[in-house]
């Protein structure tokens, strides 16, 4: 039996769509919260396999969602480059930014730092539920690379665009996240995980100019590799923002496409061909909200998709202060 995310996945449109949720490990959940209160050192804490796994299955656990998403951070790639990397309470991630040729020749991919993701990932998949798919991911070079050049989020990304038209430096730093990217993700297949996401959620900071350097290029060098050793562990892209982009991004090769809530659903189905999948995009606000409008857009969401192979999720990851009875509401009403 193949599972029905992967059947999607393959092109297949099925009915109804699987579900699961962008950060439906977290913090919205007392069980969480519970956990992760007794480990101060967010990185830590992804690195711990126990807890990582337990943490993973949590949603599936109390929502039987079609997918689990492996509890990890898009910022462990810069940890394991070397990169000092922390979380503020509060306040989110700080990094001691790399902005010369200098700081880049200090750094470099140690796969080691990231054997512990590994054994989350054969730890989950020895507890997942037969029709439940496991998606490992990562961050894309563009998203990654404006939190290792800031230092930290939450900034419009001025220095990163600079430094992205200065060719040696952005040329180079865009060559060693391709490289690490793709070996995490390959290892992240290799230890059990059944299809991959790439989170572009800064896809719309990139200027057109810069989109194919920034964006399209390293996602497509990228899916090259994985494929080469993965040929048939499938690649969901999450362009953010992308906007009238998505015909490009579609080229690079990913087999899925997830919209944000802001994307026309029918802009969406015109412009990226039937073959590859898409997913989202209820608005993660609505999700926050419960009720008869959350309902309703679902099932507009769920309509406008009827014939495209489709993932339902959101345009963007659950909210803090979301109720965890909304999250049920939902992935019932999408599964009934
Ligand atoms: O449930 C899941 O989606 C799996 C785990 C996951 C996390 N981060 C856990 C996390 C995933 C897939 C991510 C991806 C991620 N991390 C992205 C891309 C997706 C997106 O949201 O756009 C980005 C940009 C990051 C970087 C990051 N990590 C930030 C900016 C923050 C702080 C913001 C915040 O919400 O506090 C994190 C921390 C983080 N990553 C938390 C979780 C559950 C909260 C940490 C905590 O428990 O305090």
């Amino acid at each position: 039996m193949v599972k029905k995310l992967l059947r999607v996945l393959a092109g297949e449109a099925v009915t109804p769509p699987p579900v699961w949720l962008m950060r439906q490990a977290g913090r919205y959940l007392p069980e969480y919260r519970a956990l992760r209160s007794q480990a101060p050192d967010f990185i830590k804490f992804c690195l711990s396999p126990a807890e990582a796994a337990e943490v993973t299955l949590q949603p599936v656990r109390r929502f039987h969602m079609d997918a689990a998403i492996l509890f990890a951070d898009i910022l462990l790639v810069p940890h394991a480059l070397g990169q000092k990397v922390w979380f503020e309470t509060g306040e989110g991630p700080r990094l001691e930014p790399v902005r010369d040729v200098a700081g880049l020749k200090k750094l470099s991919y140690d796969a080691g730092k990231l054997a512990p993701v590994m054994e989350t990932i054969r730890l989950v998949r020895k507890d997942l539920p037969d029709n439940v798919t496991l998606i490992g991911f990562a961050g894309a070079p563009w998203t990654v690379a404006t939190y290792m050049i800031e230092g930290q989020g939450g900034t419009g990304h001025e220095l990163s665009r600079t430094l992205a038209r200065d060719d040696a430096f952005f040329g180079a730093l865009m060559d060693m996240l391709v490289d690490a990217t793709s070996a995490y993700l390959i290892a992240q297949g290799d230890a059990g995980a059944e299809a991959l996401q790439l989170f572009e959620s800064w896809a719309g900071s990139v200027p057109p100019e810069l989109f194919a350097r920034a964006v399209l290029d390293p996602t497509q060098r990228i899916i090259n590799k994985v494929k080469a050793a993965h040929p048939n562990i499938p690649i969901i892209g999450f362009p953010r923002g992308a906007g009238d982009k998505l015909a490009a991004y579609a080229a690079t090769g990913v087999d899925g496409i997830g919209l944000d809530q802001m994307t026309d659903l029918a802009a969406a189905i015109a412009s990226v061909p039937a073959r590859i999948a898409l997913q989202g995009n209820l608005d993660p606000e609505l999700l926050l909200a419960g009720g008869g409008v959350m309902e309703n857009e679902a099932r507009r969401i769920i309509a406008a998709m009827k014939d495209r192979p489709f993932i339902f999720n959101l345009g963007h990851g659950v909210m803090q202060p979301t109720p965890p009875e909304h999250v049920a509401a939902l992935v019932s009403l999408v599964q009934a």
